[in-house]
């Protein structure tokens, strides 16, 4: 199995350009399945996880076609199949997105029941809650779950939490509804307005994404369009904490800096100098990392999917530092690995206690999600000797190129 290796790497210097958003790219193909004219999507990440999500649109009777880096072609016009392969919804949970453009396309919709991941148990309850209200019937066994209605119509749908893909699912499937849907308590990220946005260029009437009620009116059909993903928010913020860790001083470009605000405030409150400009931001590291907190909550609070990176970054800072995470039950899989590296990190339930060291030591280490893996990269780049990553199919999923990325900016990490 090929492992990345990091070894100490000096202050990072240059340049870098963010990707498009993974989580934006991933429910925006499978909004693709709602067009029936042709769709190019732009700034696609080239990432395991889009890889599945292209087979699982295959699958159903999609063409998908990659034009040049990072562009894809998509025409839904023949989908035919509204089953999602066992096989497909294992390798990645995000394939469940499927399930609200096939209802309301096709009137049925079956796929195998997610199950549990490294960060907790990740219910469904909200997806199917959604589609419950629109007038679907709900079945499950075997470990199947099947949704059917010969008519969806549109209501009011109250989330008991902001979830990112119960919005998005919902969303998808009331598009073609008849009338209006309104979701309240709906997520707020920029992922949902994204989505958004591409579904109004294919000809659906959403309103108020990016607030907590989403208004969508039902119409008959969409048609194709032309879309560009943005950027990915968590992988700037990662390069953002890398330049912080080793004292460096890096430009990401390409970042829509009014989405990364809780990230800049809290490398402010580090020690670290921050200067926006535009579409880039300059992060310059400190030697005197300060200790701070961190809650993470749903958008436009501090990112659960950046915790774990700021823990690796917080393992350094001199003093205590607290992290509670309230987004995911179970998202500390990263600790006992940092604890590996001479972290001194203590969990209490849903809080983790940080007190800062001198220095981290290399070890090999195991990514156990994508997240966890990042923080793993970051910690190898500063602690002294060789530090082998493994599992890192979970890094490949939702980094495009993180080691080029990374040794342009003066890193020494390579596969093995
Ligand atoms: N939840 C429920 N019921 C539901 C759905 C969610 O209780 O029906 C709970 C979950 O168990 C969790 C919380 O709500 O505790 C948040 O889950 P959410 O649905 O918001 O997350 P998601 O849609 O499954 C997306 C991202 C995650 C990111 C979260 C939160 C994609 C493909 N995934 O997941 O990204 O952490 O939102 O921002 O968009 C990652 O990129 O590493 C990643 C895990």
């Amino acid at each position: 199995m090929e492992k990345i290796m990091v070894e100490t790497s000096p202050p990072l210097k240059g340049k870098v350009r963010t990707s498009g958003a993974k989580n934006s790219a991933l429910p925006i193909l499978a909004a693709s399945l709602l067009g029936t004219e042709d769709i190019i999507l732009e700034d696609v990440p080239n990432l395991k996880d889009i890889e599945v999500m292209c087979e699982v649109l295959t699958s159903l009777g999609a063409k998908v076609e990659i034009l040049d880096k990072g562009i894809i072609k998509i025409n839904s016009s023949n989908i035919n199949n509204y089953v999602t392969r066992y096989e497909l919804m294992s390798k990645m949970r995000a394939s469940f997105l499927v399930m609200g453009p096939l209802l309301t396309r096709l009137g049925k919709t079956k796929t195998s029941l997610p199950g549990g991941c490294a960060i907790g148990t990740r219910p469904i309850d909200l997806h199917l809650k959604g589609f419950k209200a629109l007038g679907a019937n709900i079945n499950s066994d075997h470990g199947n779950i099947s949704a059917y209605a010969e008519r969806l119509i549109g209501d009011k749908i109250y989330l008991d939490f902001p979830s990112v893909g119960a919005t998005e699912n919902i969303i998808m499937a009331a598009v073609l509804a008849e009338g209006e849907t309104i979701i309240d308590n709906a997520a707020m990220e920029p992922e949902i307005v994204d989505l958004a946005s591409f579904l109004n260029k294919l000809g659906a009437d959403i309103k108020g994404a990016g607030t907590s009620t989403i208004r969508v009116k039902g119409v008959k059909k969409l048609g194709g369009g032309v879309h560009s993903i943005i950027p990915d928010r968590i992988e700037a913020g990662t390069f953002m904490v890398a330049s912080a860790i080793t004292g460096g001083d890096i430009i990401v470009e390409n970042v829509i800096t009014s989405h990364i605000k809780p990230v800049i405030a809290k490398l402010k409150e580090i020690g670290c100098q921050v200067i926006e400009n535009g579409d880039s931001v300059r992060v310059i590291g400190t030697k005197n990392l300060k200790p701070t907190d961190i809650k993470t909550l749903p958008y436009p609070g501090f990112p659960t999917d950046m915790q774990a990176q700021f823990m690796t970054l917080m393992s350094l800072c001199k003093g205590t530092s607290v992290v509670i995470e309230t987004v995911f039950e179970n998202r500390f899989m990263h600790v006992d690995e940092l604890k590996r590296m001479g972290a001194d990190i203590k969990i209490d339930g849903r809080s983790a206690i940080i007190q800062g060291v001198d220095n981290l030591t290399s070890a090999p280490v195991k990514a156990s999600d994508l997240r966890a893996g990042a923080a793993l990269v970051l910690a190898g780049l500063v602690a002294d000797g060789v530090t082998e990553i493994d599992n890192i199919y979970h890094i490949d999923r939702g980094y495009d190129g993180i080691e080029e990325k990374l040794s342009k900016l003066g890193a020494i990490i390579y596969r093995k």
